[in-house]
């Protein structure tokens, strides 16, 4: 294995901004509010919080370890990692296994934010002023229905996606990250207030915070693991390649915890810029995919100079989106290079291409092939589309079992001077090994073992 010398992040702050920037994106604007809206609201949202404590912040610290231990992309270093500790290297596959993970993701991820970038136009051309609640979800409708125009985008995203990651991220993506994230939050709270002023508020307030497990089916637990790792961007290797590049006198601990608070909130708060808009004009909080796109035009219609802020809005959205997807084509690039001795433009652009080809299925599940379920004989997937499917099997199974194989070897295969040695968590060292031991991989085993069961029938 070709070991490069390892670049470095500037300091805690690159770092901390760059984890950030691949957490915090479509998953939390786009994906969490529909996903609470379709899983019965506050019970999907409190079970959601259970999974980000007890599996998602010990995890994620389990992954950086191992980047850092490792010094290299996901597979090389799960299998430096292993070798250090004299177990076999068979490990790498986990880390194998994520690269697909995340390669896969952004094929259907570049869509999504295509649909971003039509909605940044439709703000800079004034499409979005004076906007009623029916016209805003027509508009919505009319861009689902067109192949031609969803493949425009995905195709210009992946395309500076690739760019970016072909140059070489790291100046770039601290510097982005450093000023688009702190002005996206301030944007969602603007949101959030004026929402509040205009939308039906306590209704969304309560149906984002009050539990009502009645409304939690089992398949709405696995829904929220799957988007704890999917939200967090952990089980498939993205973190694990930032972490090499951490240099070994930052606390991993305390990173962590900015990180996921952070990305936590943003999540909550994209649910309570939707949630009361949606109940104002009478949406359906199951509405799937599209509710971020119809809900919103209709709040900057009724603001004043909305579309230039929804001009403003969606362009953050993409470049929110843009952090996350170069972390999860830099996983697959990084391997590549090393593994086949590519350049990086080689690396970067044959994955592209791959993902857009993929892509472009995803976007036609939602017109021309949207009668087309691939599993539909599995009574459990019979409405599935192509996309639903992506979607489903990356982030509800690869990356849970990607995580559970990262915890179990941290935890049980790893030597624990090794691990003491890199983590460095003080007092709490004792606590986070225990659950990353015990509690994390039982949960996200019993949370599969039940899903499996809930399949079959
Ligand atoms: N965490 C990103 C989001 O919430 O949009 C998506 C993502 C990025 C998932 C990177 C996984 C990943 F490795």
């Amino acid at each position: 294995m070709v070991q490069q010398t390892r670049e470095q992040w500037s300091g805690s702050r690159g770092f901390v901004l760059a984890v950030a920037g691949s957490a915090i994106g479509l998953g939390n604007i786009w994906k969490f509010p529909y996903m609470a809206g379709a899983n019965g609201g506050g019970a999907f949202v409190l079970v959601y919080l259970l999974c980000i404590l007890a599996i998602g912040v010990p995890i994620m610290i389990a992954e950086i370890l191992v980047g850092r231990r490792g010094q290299s992309n996901p597979v090389a270093a799960m299998r430096a990692a292993a070798e250090e500790s004299g177990v076999s290297p068979v490990w790498r596959l986990i880390g194998g296994m994520g690269v697909l993970a995340g390669f896969l993701i952004l094929s259907f991820y570049s869509v999504i934010a295509g649909w971003a970038l039509d909605y940044t136009l439709r703000g800079l051309t004034g499409a979005l002023s004076g906007l009623g609640a029916e016209e805003a979800q027509a508009q919505f409708g009319s861009l689902l229905d067109s192949p031609g125009l969803q493949i425009f985008w995905h195709t210009l995203f992946m395309l500076i996606c690739f760019l970016i990651v072909a140059r070489g991220v790291r100046g770039g993506i601290e510097w982005a990250v450093g000023w688009m994230m702190p002005l996206l939050f301030l944007l969602i709270l603007v949101l959030v207030g004026y929402g509040a002023w205009i939308g039906a508020f306590a209704e969304g307030f309560t149906f984002l915070f009050r539990p009502d497990f009645s409304q939690l089916g089992p398949e709405s637990v696995l829904m929220a693991l799957g988007q704890a790792f999917f939200s967090l961007s952990l089980g498939m290797g993205a973190v694990m390649a930032y972490g090499s590049y951490l240099s070994p006198q930052e606390s991993i601990g305390r990173n962590t915890v900015v990180v996921i608070t952070t990305d936590t909130i943003v999540a909550l708060l994209a649910g309570l810029m939707i949630f009361p808009i949606v109940f104002s004009i009478g949406l359906e909080p199951q509405a799937g995919p599209g509710l971020l796109f119809q809900t919103l035009p209709y709040v900057f219609g009724q603001m004043v100079a909305g579309s230039f802020f929804g001009f403003l809005f969606f362009l953050l959205v993409v470049f929110a989106a843009l952090t996350s997807a170069i972390s999860l084509l830099e996983p697959a690039t990084a391997y590549l290079m090393a593994r086949r001795g590519l350049s990086r433009l080689q690396a970067a652009g044959i994955l592209a291409v791959i993902a857009w080809i993929l892509g472009i299925f995803s976007a036609l599940s939602f017109n021309l092939m949207s009668g087309f379920h691939p599993l539909g004989f599995i009574d459990a997937l019979s409405g599935k589309t192509f996309f639903d499917l992506l979607d489903g099997v990356t982030s509800n199974i690869m990356l849970p079992l990607g995580g559970l194989g990262v915890a179990l070897f941290v935890g049980w295969r790893m030597k624990r001077a090794a691990v003491a040695e890199e983590v460095r968590l003080g007092s709490y060292f004792g606590l986070w090994y225990f659950v990353l031991r015990f509690v994390s991989p039982v949960l996200v085993v019993l949370v599969l073992l039940y899903s499996v069961g809930v399949l079959r029938g």
